[in-house]
């Protein structure tokens, strides 16, 4: 019987608990997965303490959390390291582990809509946004092995930041917004990884895409609203779309495999998860 958990506050309107119910089923495990708010005026220490407490096996955290976790978690994995954020602890032999399942649940989500961006290693790719959605997936892309990453930010030192990670391994150009605006023919994948365009802002887009390429990929990790102005722009110059719920559900299933080990398809899960965002 898995006890599994989301910490962080306010999460009363995550779809985790939605999502985790259907793998729970799925897997055909015993469990639950219950929300655990932590109000910033309660103590942190204490309710972590009571989670350890508990042994339960695992769990989300999420903002404004992910962070301040770590001195509480016995072992960091490569990638929680580096992103010096945690979002998925498990606790296991008696010890918690803290992982990051966003960048590599970011890259499984587009593998799985456009395999073709596998063998898209020498390709151009930029990356809108230096915060920690950014982070995660500029990492998870050098180490899949991407030759050039380019990061376009409003504030060129987070940019710069980011960078650093790649250790040399990726090709990175920093650029201001507004020459990514007037590049983008160059790019055959774009990312838009900030929250610019999020409800209720949904007339907002972090650039212009007047010079985006037929064909390009365009992927926008915002997912209230599923059609932001970003991608309806995206669609009118025929590139392909890729949409930001499913970055939510393949992230949830890489921390659904560390809890449980069991790996299920979730294919339609996609289009039943557009159905659940509708209507909330
Ligand atoms: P997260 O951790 O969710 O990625 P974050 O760390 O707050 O969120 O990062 C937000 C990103 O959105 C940053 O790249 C930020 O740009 P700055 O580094 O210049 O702050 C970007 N961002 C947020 N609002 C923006 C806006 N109105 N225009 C341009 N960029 C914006």
């Amino acid at each position: 019987m898995y006890d599994l958990r989301l910490i962080g506050y306010p999460i009363s309107h995550s779809l985790s608990p939605w999502i985790h119910k259907q793998f729970i089923e799925r897997a055909k495990v015993e469990g639950s997965y219950t929300i655990h708010e932590i109000m910033p005026d309660e103590s942190f220490a204490e309710e972590i303490e009571k989670l350890k407490h508990a042994q339960v096996d695992g769990f989300n955290i999420t903002v404004p959390y992910k962070q301040k976790i770590i001195p509480y978690v016995d072992r960091l994995n490569v990638e929680a390291r580096s992103m010096g954020a945690v979002n998925t602890v498990v606790y296991r032999d008696g010890k918690w582990i803290g992982y990051n399942t966003d960048g590599r649940g970011y890259l499984r989500a587009l593998y799985h809509k456009y395999p073709e961006v596998q063998e898209m290693k020498d390709k151009q790719v930029l990356l809108l946004g230096a915060g920690g959605a950014a982070r995660g997936i500029y990492y998870a892309l050098i180490e899949d092995g991407f030759k050039q990453v380019d990061i376009a930010n409003r504030t060129i030192e987070s940019a710069t930041n980011i960078q650093a990670l790649s250790e040399g391994k990726t090709e990175t150009n920093i650029l201001h917004l507004e020459e990514a605006e007037e590049n983008l023919g160059a790019y055959d994948l774009v990312i838009q990884t900030t929250s610019v365009g999020m409800r209720p802002h949904t007339e907002q887009s972090i650039i212009s895409l007047h010079h985006l390429t037929e064909g390009t990929i365009a992927s926008d990790i915002v997912y209230q609203p599923l059609q932001t102005k970003f991608l309806r722009e995206a669609k009118k110059k025929n590139a392909k779309i890729h949409y930001g719920h499913s970055m939510l559900l393949y992230q949830a299933q890489y921390s659904f495999e560390i809890w449980t080990g069991k790996i299920f398809d979730i294919t339609h899960m996609d289009e039943k998860m557009k159905q659940e965002l509708k209507g909330r």
